[in-house]
């Protein structure tokens, strides 16, 4: 049996790596001030429908959408904006003293795509969402608060792209001005692109199909079609991201791909050599209207997400190695029926001082204990013997240096402490 395709198990050898990582995330987020929030994995099919949008590729092909035992149309989550969202509401969040709510998360998430290097059906996502503030400092933040996720771990090949969607009314120009430059070559764009066209047009730009069709380099930019307030506002997006020293390029071309995006939109990419083909690391967004379109009041919003798969991928382009200690403190060597059952106890209580300990359960020989020590790089090794037993003391040697010192049981934990 094999896991299914585009899932993957993380086993030990790795699984430290993720929780390195995602200590590391938690930790910057709690400087950020974002406080954790979990939700359920499945939710109401609705909800995405609503949220992420009909015409967004993630509703229309790549949901995991099945009916329950009682009927229900259920689907596993394929991102994490809008669950939050519904929770928000739900939670009547809106009504907390503490504007704006920051909140932030990590967990599987399930798209039917087609599996490749660092594209899975099932990948996990570290997410940011901010919601009840309309002012241009918050999205910087939560741009810097994903640079600075990368740059703490020590990458440096990354390049932060912004761009902004506008308001209702730029967007309603700008889709006017996709239809009018698409239509006349609407016959040579993809079949999903013609019903984009219709639909959505904005899609059409996001299309991977039709991506060197002529007509998408000259197609209008969404950034000759802002409002004044738009306008305005990405102008001062782009002063604070000045102010906080981080680098950025304007593509008027970054569409996202989810329909809930309004203002600022933004993918942070790595152009580490050996990365793939695949260079998002992450992307978010302003959702202005998505509070409002979940059944809450009006609302402002703005976050983003990371898969933790992609983040590790450039880790290893970039050949950094992450600090893991590997070692475990102390190993006991233990002899014989009597010795062992000693050795379970002192294992017990190094354990209960809060110390690692691990003991052999192969009934290996005195030899092949210190082999099996060395492999698990025990920092010390206690040695339980025939004499030792019977004088209560136990051999403890310190892997590193060598040194050797008789301890009674007793004061094992004590010297362990005091030594590690
Ligand atoms: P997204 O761009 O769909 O946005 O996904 C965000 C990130 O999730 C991507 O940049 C990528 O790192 C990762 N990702 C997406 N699909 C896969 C996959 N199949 N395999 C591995 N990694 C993947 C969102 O999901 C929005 N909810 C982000 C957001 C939060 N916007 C506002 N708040």
């Amino acid at each position: 049996m094999k896991a299914p395709r585009g899932t993957q198990d993380i086993i030990p050898g790795v699984s430290e790596k993720w929780q390195f990582v995602e200590k590391q995330l938690i930790d910057i987020s709690r400087r950020y001030n974002y406080k954790e929030i979990r939700t359920p994995i499945f939710e109401h099919t609705e909800l995405f429908q609503r949220g992420v949008g009909e015409t967004t590729d993630i509703v229309q092909k790549e949901m995991y959408t099945f009916k329950d035992k009682g009927d229900r149309s259920i689907t596993l989550r394929p991102e994490g904006t809008a669950s939050v969202v519904r929770s928000f509401v739900e939670h009547k969040m809106f009504g907390s003293p503490n504007q704006p709510v920051k909140l932030f998360y990590t967990g599987p998430m399930f798209r039917y795509e087609r599996p490749q290097q660092g594209r899975m059906r099932q990948f996990v996502q570290f997410g940011v969402e901010a919601l009840g503030s309309a002012d241009p400092a918050i999205d910087a933040e939560v741009i810097s608060l994903a640079m600075n996720l990368y740059r703490e771990l020590g990458l440096q090949s990354l390049k932060l792209i912004i761009n902004s969607l506008g308001d209702k009314e730029s967007r309603n120009n700008h889709r006017e001005a996709l239809i009018a430059h698409f239509q006349p070559v609407k016959g040579e764009l993809c079949e999903d692109c013609q019903t984009r066209l219709e639909q959505n047009p904005l899609r059409v730009l996001d299309c991977k199909q039709d991506r060197e069709h002529e007509a998408m380099k000259t197609a209008p930019s969404i950034l000759d079609f802002l409002s004044d307030d738009s306008s305005a506002y990405f102008t001062k997006v782009k002063a604070y991201l000045d102010e906080m020293n981080i680098p950025y390029e304007v593509d008027p071309n970054l569409v996202r791909g989810l329909d809930y995006y309004n203002h600022t939109a933004f993918e942070i990419m790595s152009d580490a050599e050996g990365f793939g083909a695949i260079t998002t690391l992450s992307g978010g967004g302003r959702y202005n209207g998505l509070v409002q379109d979940l059944g809450g009041p009006e609302t402002p919003g703005i976050g983003f997400a990371l898969s933790i798969e992609r983040l590790l991928m450039a880790l290893e382009a970039e050949g950094i190695d992450l600090p893991i200690d590997e070692s475990l403190d102390c190993f006991v060597v233990a002899l014989g029926d009597e010795a062992s059952i000693k050795a379970a106890g002192i294992v017990n209580t190094l354990r209960n001082a809060g110390i690692q300990a691990e003991k052999d359960y192969q009934e290996r020989k005195m030899k092949a204990q210190f082999k099996a020590a060395n492999r698990l790089n025990a920092k010390f090794v206690l040695v339980l013997g025939v004499e030792e037993l019977q004088e209560g003391y136990a051999t403890v040697k310190n892997m590193e240096t060598g040194e050797q010192e008789n301890i009674v049981f007793d004061e094992i934990p004590v010297y362990l402490e005091q030594n590690l």
